[in-house]
């Protein structure tokens, strides 16, 4: 079987470095051979990681989508606002496509992009990563026995951790809804899909709760700078950038501060750049907390939180079936049987699928190479009509939050 040739369409943070080392382990599954990314220093690392032609080198996904297909499939791993166009560019030329989630910012982009991949009867895999991962498929799995009989109800909370919160969803890309996404699109589209994968059914309502309690100019404590390098309580600030970045480390989140990752190259960048600002003088506006409540066909309810003020612990779920519960926090998993009163710890096996999101993007980079290698659209998990359903009830659940309704997923 020949390796699968990939086109990246912007190789940042998710571009260059969550599914393109796949293939530099595993080379007979798949080859980086086209690069599309304005910015000299990422196209640099990329050509030199993948040994990529000179011809083959873009600094614009349009330049790209202009030549002859050039590839069997492509990356779309611009920002949030940047992937409805290059979607339909490149599916009308008849790549296959994983795009990064979320798919879009609208439910009108969305539906356009599934139209267009529709259309064009290509591969699409949106990056709904947690499908992929060992911990979620064991806990599917489980449901799928049939051991808790049928599922009812599932609890599920997003801790998405102070410091990923202030770097994020503050300082960061996705702090701003206007510039990106709003937060549950952003963040927890992820676990509105989570939900639907493991209840197996579609959610027809949404209501949902929540706000932006503590990031904002009124919390800033008495004696702050607007720069943490230049602050009268930094020592005392958690969300501090000197805390977060200047540790001495180099990987995530301090690797998407800077491309120039040398101490000099970190320092000024919180000296100088977005992630050094005091975290209660930026421009951010999506929630700090929120919840939401989802109706699914049957009767099945789900309520799902997401708090941004919380520790780094994971994901934690309880779905509560017919004839006992499932608990897991993707460390432990544990099965409570109602008939014999007992509980089972369940070996989610997450040691062999350590690589980012819990094995999640290394699962889908596999899985989609595997797919367009075969042929076959039924080896993925988060394909267009299901991730269309996703993004809808994210639509509808923001939709409910803001007008304070209960909203159809329509
Ligand atoms: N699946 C996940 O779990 C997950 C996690 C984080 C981010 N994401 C999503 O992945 C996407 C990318 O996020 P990121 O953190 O890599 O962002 P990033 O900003 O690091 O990368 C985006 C890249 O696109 C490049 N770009 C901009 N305009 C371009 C153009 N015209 N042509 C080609 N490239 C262009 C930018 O220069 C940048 O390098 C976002 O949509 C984000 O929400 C997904």
């Amino acid at each position: 079987m020949k390796p699968v040739t990939i086109a990246i369409a912007g190789a940042g943070d998710r571009g260059r470095t969550a599914y393109a080392p796949y293939v530099l382990e595993n080379p007979k599954e798949g080859k980086v051979v086209a690069v599309a990314e304005p910015i000299a220093a990422r196209r640099k690392m990329t050509i030199e990681a993948h040994g990529i032609a000179a011809e083959n080198v873009f600094t614009d996904w349009k330049e790209m989508a202009a030549k002859p297909k050039l590839a069997d499939a492509v990356i779309i791993a611009t920002q949030d606002r940047d992937h409805k166009e290059p979607a339909i560019a490149f599916a009308k030329k008849g790549y296959h496509m994983l795009l990064e989630k979320p798919m879009a910012p609208t439910a009108e982009d969305c539906r356009a992009i599934v139209k267009a991949v529709k259309d064009a009867g290509v591969i699409f895999a949106v990056g709904h990563v947690m499908r992929y991962s060992a911990y979620w498929k064991k806990l599917k799995s489980v449901i799928d026995s049939g051991v808790i009989g049928k599922v009812v109800a599932v609890q599920h909370l997003e801790p998405v951790g102070y410091w990923h919160q202030a770097h994020s969803f503050v300082r960061g890309h996705w702090g701003n809804s206007v510039k990106s996404s709003f937060m549950l699109l952003a963040k927890s589209c992820h676990d509105i899909d989570m939900l639907r994968f493991i209840i197996g059914k579609k959610c027809l309502s949404a209501s949902s709760f929540g706000s932006l309690s503590h990031f904002r100019k009124e919390g800033k404590p008495k004696g702050g700078g607007t720069r943490c390098v230049k602050c009268g309580v930094e020592p005392t600030c958690p969300y501090s950038a000197k805390k977060i970045y200047l540790t001495g480390k180099t990987e995530w989140p301090v690797s998407s501060i800077s491309d120039d990752l040398s101490p000099e190259g970190i320092k000024k960048a919180v000296e100088t750049g977005p992630y050094g600002r005091c975290v209660y003088e930026c421009d951010n506006d999506v929630v700090d907390h929120q919840v939401v409540n989802l109706l699914y066909e049957g009767g099945v309810t789900a309520s799902f939180t997401m708090c941004g003020l919380t520790d780094n612990c994971g994901r934690q779920t309880r779905v509560m079936g017919t004839l006992g519960q499932l608990v897991g926090n993707r460390s432990t998993l544990s099965h409570y049987d109602f008939l014999t009163d007992k509980e089972v710890v369940i070996d989610p096996n997450v040691e062999t699928d350590a690589m980012g999101h819990g094995g999640g993007d290394w699962g889908l980079i596999r899985d989609f190479l595997a797919a367009v290698s075969a042929g076959d659209a039924s080896l993925i998990s988060s394909g267009p009509d299901v991730s269309l359903e996703t993004h809808l009830t994210v639509f509808a659940a923001e939709e409910a939050r803001l007008k304070g309704t209960v909203e159809k997923v329509v």
